[in-house]
């Protein structure tokens, strides 16, 4: 996601800069800048490639000793030089670069305009630039805790002030922040891997923790200005390992990731308080919405799957009917669009040739349509009339994980914000979005059951083929499941409704071709229970996916990795985890390259 570097030293901070984001690219961004401190504050901006910054910084002749930079990945506001960081206050003297999203900025912003502060960006970020100049009474550190003190939401931000050049104030709250620690030199990074070649002795801030860097010192204190007293920590990662997050790989990484991923997501619009769900890009007014009759979801691979998903959810919590289609194939039908059709077009990339192809054709047919996409500004994202941005952040690992859950999370939400415009209580609605608050923590419950699975993966790794069923909602889950492990393993795998499994499939079943079934304890649970017998009555071995309290599962199924209870909507969520790390350590026994599968491409943008 974004990146953050600083420099404070005796070196030129532009040098240093521009090396510390290259090591950040990895990490997927679309935009760029530096603010630098030298006779006075300038700040360079570029859309794209860190080359395209260099190069317009390299007519930048002046030696700045301090200077703090960014790789922005678009959140508000899409990636243009404007909305990249740094941003700066009115008065042009301060320069900010924030990680996170501020959650009330649209209410902050409204006081700051009405104090005559002038917006330039479509960000959350510029309100902090606003607000800091707004509390600056000579002393920078001081204005910015002001500041935090009225801040709600995330972040790792770094502040900038012409006037005080000696100093860099930096802040975090739940988006990573670590100062390294030179001699004579301090430097400050979203991530390691900016800074490692300078130095590898580094502190980690904590929430709500601020530190004051100048040349010689780092000061840390709690947001009420108490001075703390912090560990420096030697780093002995290689940088490889750090662009992973220690993990060995991106697809790792991007499944442990999922609590926050979802989190992120959910942060300022999920309010069970008031059981609705605020969404700022809708841009379809309740009266629009009044009038649709029918909802079409249309996505590819992974993204079609959390339509499946999104079918069921519609239809139970906002009472629309819904029908799922292959991009591919319903460009090439003659779909039935009328105005009270809405369209919602999934994807992870926003740039699916087929995708993209038939959102075109439904808005040529009059249909209003939603986005539910992961990368800000891209083209489908620009397309739809609106929609909501999954926050997951860059997905590098081609075979889909954390994109997958949060693409169900938004649709969750999305179904509730629908819901509430029709017959969904407000009670019903809370239930539903405290659930879905929980679903973070009880990821991280199944995480640490990695060992497990990995035992698991070991005893299933031998075989060839697979069956994964589940019902309603749990049948996409074992759709996905399949498609997880073909795709990373190359191992056979298909998934089905668990009934229409005896319809065909269960000629296959022996001893050779085990089941993965997906049984969370809801009203399906004796009807799966009996798919399971008649798997059994094959000799055809079963792994169950099942929820905490369920002892009888243990009699029928050769094993059992247990998710936590939750709400069913919520279920899939749960469930979708431990497939992906079953996949994930079947095709490593196999010594399959599970960030770059053979044959398959991360955005697929031709027909
Ligand atoms: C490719 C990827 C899949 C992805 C699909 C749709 O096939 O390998 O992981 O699910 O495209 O991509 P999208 O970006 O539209 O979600």
């Amino acid at each position: 996601m974004c990146g953050i570097v600083g420099y404070i030293g005796s070196k030129n901070a532009k040098e240093i800069l521009i090396s510390g984001l290259k090591r950040l690219e990895y990490r997927g961004y679309d935009s760029a800048g530096v603010a630098l401190t030298s006779d006075n504050l300038d700040v360079v901006k570029a859309v794209g490639k860190i080359v395209n910054l260099e190069e317009k910084i390299n007519g930048f002749k002046k030696e700045a000793k301090i200077g703090i930079a960014h790789t922005r990945w678009a959140t508000h506001g899409a990636p243009t030089e404007i909305n990249a960081h740094p941003h700066m206050s009115c008065d042009k003297k301060i320069a900010v670069v924030h990680n996170g999203i501020i959650e009330n900025y649209a209410d902050l912003k409204e006081k700051l305009q009405r104090k005559g502060y002038k917006f330039s960006s479509e960000t959350d970020t510029e309100v902090l630039a606003h607000l800091i100049e707004e509390n600056f009474k000579g002393d920078l550190l001081k204005a910015v805790m002001d500041s935090l003190s009225v801040v709600e939401g995330t972040y790792g931000l770094a502040v900038i002030h012409a006037d005080q050049k000696d100093k860099i104030v930096v802040a975090r709250n739940g988006s990573p922040l670590v100062i390294g620690v030179g001699k004579g030199e301090n430097f400050i990074a979203s991530d390691v891997a900016a800074i490692l070649s300078y130095t590898d002795k580094v502190i980690y801030l904590a929430d709500k923790e601020v530190a004051l860097l100048t040349l010689k010192d780092v000061n840390i204190f709690d947001l009420t200005s108490r001075p703390l007293k912090k560990e420096i920590s030697k780093i002995d990662w290689d940088l490889e390992a750090i662009e992973k997050g220690g993990y060995d790989h991106f697809m790792l990484k991007e499944i442990m990731d999922q609590p926050q991923a979802i989190k992120n997501g959910l942060a300022g619009r999920a309010s069970v308080k008031d059981g609705n769900v605020h969404l700022g890009g809708i841009n379809i007014t309740a009266k629009e919405f009044a009038s649709v009759r029918r909802i079409v979801i249309t996505a590819c691979g992974t993204s079609w799957h959390a339509g499946l998903i999104g079918e069921f959810l519609l239809e139970k919590l906002a009472g629309i009917p819904t029908e799922v289609e292959y991009a591919s194939e319903f460009r090439y039908r003659n779909p039935i669009i009328d105005p009270g059709t809405l369209l919602i077009a999934i994807s992870q990339s926003g740039e699916t040739a087929d995708t993209l192809a038939a959102l075109r054709e439904a808005k040529q047919k009059g249909a209003k349509t939603l986005g539910i996409i992961n990368v800000v500004g891209s083209t489908i994202a620009r397309e739809v009339d609106g929609g909501m941005y999954i926050h997951a952040g860059p997905e590098i690992g081609v075979a889909s994980t954390k994109a997958f859950t949060c693409q169900v999370s938004s649709l969750i939400m999305l179904s509730v914000y629908l819901g509430r415009m029709r017959n969904l209580s407000m009670s019903e609605a809370s239930n539903v979005l405290q659930e879905l608050l929980l679903a973070p923590e009880k990821i991280d419950e199944i995480l640490q059951q990695a060992q497990k699975i990995k035992k698991i993966a070991a005893k299933y790794c031998k075989y060839s083929d697979f069956l994964y069923l589940g019902r309603n909602l749990s049948y996409p889950v074992a759709l996905e499941g399949a498609l997880k492990l073909k795709e990373i393993s190359y191992i056979h795998a298909e998934g089905y409704p668990a009934a229409e499994m005896k319809h065909g499939p269960i000629a296959l079943i022996d001893p050779d071709f085990p089941s993965v079934f997906i049984i969370p304890k809801n009203n399906l649970y004796e009807k799966t229970i009996s798919n399971i017998e008649e798997i059994k009555a094959r000799s055809g071995r079963v792994l169950a996916i099942a929820e905490e309290g369920d002892n009888f599962i243990q009699n029928l199924a050769d094993d059992v990795i247990y998710i936590p209870k939750s709400h069913e909507v919520v279920s899939p969520i749960l469930s979708t985890i431990p497939l992906q790390l079953l996949s994930y350590f079947i095709a490593i026994m196999k010594g399959c390259d599970v960030d770059k599968p053979r044959n398959l491409a991360k955005s697929v943008t031709v027909e």
